[in-house]
């Protein structure tokens, strides 16, 4: 049995990695330089390390050629969104598409990428079919079976995540389930469609979307009826079923992205959906609205725009991933530059020249003293910073903390001289 990985990026990798330990695997990538440091070791998506990298029996590769030997495609492309929110399913469709040219008869097609339901059969089977010539369910098979993997989380991995499969009809789900089976330790969840299986996905996130919006707006509130957040929501969860969601930035390719696949789906069979889309509306304000507040808190000691000085800690799109890909705390450097306020950047798990092919900003090298730290992202080392190493970032009178997330305790800070503002 061969099996190839189509997109060997936060998903595909660790899943090629792990089917490498069971079958015979090639990892594909149309990225070469990728596919390059991943043959010198080099993990760029910190998901499975360089021990792994090196010691795998994956044959990394950028020729096409080699999905004409694999039995199973698994494809783990990017499906992100365009400038009007709209899904943006080209790398979807060109990995289709070459997929299609290079098929064996009776290979199956497993889709990981996130798609709103309908996707695999309404828009790649036709790729396949046209572009091979084979016919579905008798020369080519597909199936889908959406990743759960949650990048910097070192508990829940693809080895351990329970996974939804689902094929083109019986026969086929059963054996996606086989297939996956070895290579997990919890049995997969089989269901009876892969239109099933897609909404599974895209409903997981949404549910999180929309909770976390929810929680979002109560702050707005609660800031404004000067009431913490935080110690409300501590206070709540004494309750057994209330739900655990924290306010927040909510970025990425995931969650930030998929309730719009969902809602441009609904729309074209002619439903408006109205909360999933007011609570994406609601989360892509957070960083504006933090922005403001920041702005407010500097006019209100007095201290002019032009020579005010903010730190922001924390650039990724969420805690200790590298990954700065739509991170909404670009929304917050974006306002504060607009407003000519000093903004320095700091954030050890960012590389200085994606910062700057992305988003044309950079790591700030000379920090002099400021007036305001942003804790923009939660961090790991950001915990264990003690609070004299904070109070040697700033000079002057005034030392305000935006610690978005509460990684402080509130009281210490007070106590200590500072001004504590968060979510
Ligand atoms: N990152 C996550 O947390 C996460 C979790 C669950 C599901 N997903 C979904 O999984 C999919 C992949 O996400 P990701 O974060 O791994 O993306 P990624 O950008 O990290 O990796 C995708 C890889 O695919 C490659 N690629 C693009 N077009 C290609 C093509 N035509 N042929 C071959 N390779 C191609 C890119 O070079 C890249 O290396 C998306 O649909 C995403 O929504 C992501």
């Amino acid at each position: 049995m061969k099996v190839i990985i189509i997109g060997l990026g936060y998903v595909g990798l660790p899943i090629a990695i792990s089917f490498a330990k069971k079958y015979d695997t090639y990892g594909f990538d149309i990225n070469e330089t990728k596919i390059q440091k991943y043959k010198e070791g080099i993990d760029l998506t910190e998901e499975v390390g360089s021990d792994e990298l090196n010691n795998t029996h994956l044959h990394f590769t950028s020729n096409s050629e080699d999905i004409k030997k694999a039995d199973v495609i698994i494809i783990t492309v990017p499906t992100p969104i365009d400038k009007n929110n709209k899904p943006n399913l080209s790398d979807l469709k060109n990995a289709t598409n070459m997929v299609a040219m290079n098929l064996k008869k009776g290979s199956i097609i497993i889709y990981e990428s996130t798609v709103y339901p309908g996707t695999t059969e309404e828009v790649c089977v036709p790729i396949i079919e046209k572009v091979s010539g084979y016919i579905y369910n008798k020369d080519f098979f597909v199936g889908y079976s959406p990743e759960r993997i949650n990048p910097g989380d070192k508990k829940h991995k693809f080895e351990n995540i329970k996974k939804i499969v689902s094929g083109s009809n019986y026969e086929v789900t059963e054996k996606i389930a086989d297939l996956y089976q070895k290579c997990l330790v919890r049995k997969p969840v089989k269901v009876s469609s892969i239109k099933v299986a897609e909404a599974a996905k895209i409903i997981e996130n949404s549910q999180r979307d929309i909770n976390i919006a929810f929680i979002n707006e109560i702050s707005k509130i609660f800031h404004i009826m000067n009431i913490d957040t935080y110690e409300v929501l501590e206070a709540a969860s004494t309750k057994w079923n209330f739900l655990n969601f924290k306010p927040g930035l909510v970025g990425g390719h995931c969650i930030g992205v998929d309730p719009y696949y969902l809602a441009y789906k609904a729309r074209k069979m002619n439903f408006n959906p109205k909360v999933i889309l007011s609570g994406r509306k609601m989360n892509d304000s957070m960083g504006y609205y933090i922005a403001e507040n920041i702005k407010e808190k500097i006019l209100a000691h007095d201290l002019s725009l032009e020579n005010s000085n903010v730190l922001i800690k924390g650039l990724t799109f969420k805690e200790n991933v590298n990954d700065i890909r739509n991170s909404k705390v670009m929304d917050i450097i974006k306002y504060l530059k607009k407003e000519n306020i000093n903004v320095y950047l700091e954030d050890k798990h960012v590389n200085n020249f994606e910062l700057k092919k992305m988003y044309n900003y950079s790591l700030s090298n000379n920090i002099p003293k400021v007036d305001v730290v942003v804790f923009a992202v939660k961090h790991k080392e950001y915990y264990n910073m003690n609070i004299e190493d904070l109070n040697n970032l700033y000079d002057n009178k005034y030392k305000i903390v935006f610690d978005i997330h509460g990684i402080f305790n509130k009281n210490e800070l007070l106590e200590r001289g500072f001004e504590v503002w968060r979510l």
